[in-house]
């Protein structure tokens, strides 16, 4: 089927961040986020508050991105939504708020995977940031090591085996008596302290496997969040106020220990497959010092692609971009369409 191609509308509602965003031809339009502030003080996302926040906020917020790129509704030339995975009272909102829309304008629809969306994110910046590449997704709930060939070839190198590394760092700033979202206050924290006081694991890293065992890519931060809540009872124990004098370095080796992982496994995957092209994406990405060792590790002959914060968390504006990718494609859904918690990668394959 062929595509009348025009301005594309994304919506994000898969967690706690209402998102709407208009892409044409790649190029961000209009692009609006509303975070919502209301979790900090439960120390995490609590699914029902934020189901009822996205039902209060879309109108406005689809709304508010419609007039930043100047035009109404009627001129849209299709609609993505993201069907999973996520939160499904959250996802439902979503999903249906956009049929909706698909239904009253005659639109085409089509449902988008989030963390596929966070793959394409970059090329809205850099149109460059296309496969062949060694993608780095590391989020919320997600940690995946990918080869990409291609869009929509998604080989599966690595996985985490408990928690996601932006979980980690979530848990362990709560135990530190940081904020909510922890990573960028473990990045702050950290920024104060000084790695090696303290020493904690970097799991996973010492394995004398090779490529052949999924143990060489995989990833495992529940362990590193154990040792380190550990260490905090002991300087608990020690003294009033030993915390307090502690917390910084403390994060400051717990973020050393996970970009040292995160950091060695790209390096692997970038010598399985010869490409020294990487791109990361999802909210950990958002890490500066993350970043900066990716790029140094990376500069004599590679090239890294980080989307900017704004691209990095969730956003409306990545799954237009995967949505009008979809849609000149040929594919679209029926009203059918439905949210899913647990949606599969689509086009991933233990090799590609
Ligand atoms: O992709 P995202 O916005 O939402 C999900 O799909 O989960 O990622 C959110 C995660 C949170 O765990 C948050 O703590 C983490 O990204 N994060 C960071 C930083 N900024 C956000 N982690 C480390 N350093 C940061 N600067
Ligand atoms: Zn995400």
């Amino acid at each position: 089927m062929t595509w009348k191609s025009g301005p594309v509308l994304g919506i994000e509602t898969s967690c706690d961040e209402t998102s709407a965003g208009i892409v044409e031809a790649g190029t961000i339009r209009g692009h609006v986020v509303a975070s919502q502030d209301v979790h900090g003080a439960f120390g995490g996302v609590v699914p029902e508050i934020a189901a009822r926040a996205h039902i209060r906020q879309l109108d406005r917020v689809v709304e508010a991105a419609l007039e930043e790129a100047g035009m109404s509704a009627d001129l849209l030339a299709g609609v993505g939504v993201t069907t999973g995975p996520g939160l499904i009272g959250c996802l439902l909102v979503g999903v249906n708020w956009a049929k909706a829309l698909a239904f009253d304008q005659d639109l085409p629809i089509v449902g988008i995977h989030h963390m596929e969306a966070h793959l394409f994110a970059n090329s809205l910046e850099r149109p460059e940031a296309e496969p062949p590449f060694v993608a780095l997704l590391v989020s919320g709930g997600h940690t995946l090591l990918l080869w990409v060939p291609e869009w929509g070839r998604y080989a599966l190198l690595g996985q985490t085996r408990d928690d996601a590394a932006g979980e980690a760092f979530d848990k362990v700033a709560r135990r530190l008596g940081l904020g909510y979202p922890g990573g960028p206050e473990i990045q702050r924290a950290a920024a104060r302290g000084r790695p090696g006081r303290y020493s904690l694991p970097r799991p996973m890293l010492s394995t004398a496997a090779g490529p052949d065992d999924p143990a060489w890519f995989d990833f495992s931060f529940s362990g590193l969040k154990t040792a380190l809540s550990l260490l905090v009872a002991e300087i608990e124990e020690e003294s009033e106020g030993a915390m307090e004098r502690a917390r910084d370095d403390l994060a400051a080796e717990f973020q050393a220990a996970v970009i040292e992982v995160l950091v060695t496994k790209t390096l692997r995957a970038t010598e399985l497959t010869g490409c020294r092209r990487v791109i990361i994406g999802g909210g950990v990405a958002c890490n500066a010092p993350l970043r900066e060792r990716l790029a140094e590790v990376l500069s004599a002959d590679g090239e890294l692609y980080a989307p900017t914060p704004r691209l990095a968390t969730d956003n409306g504006a990545m799954v237009a971009r995967l949505a009008e990718h979809r849609l000149a494609a040929g594919e679209r859904d029926g009203l059918d369409l439905s949210a899913d918690p647990s949606l599969p990668f689509p086009g991933i394959s233990k090799d590609a």
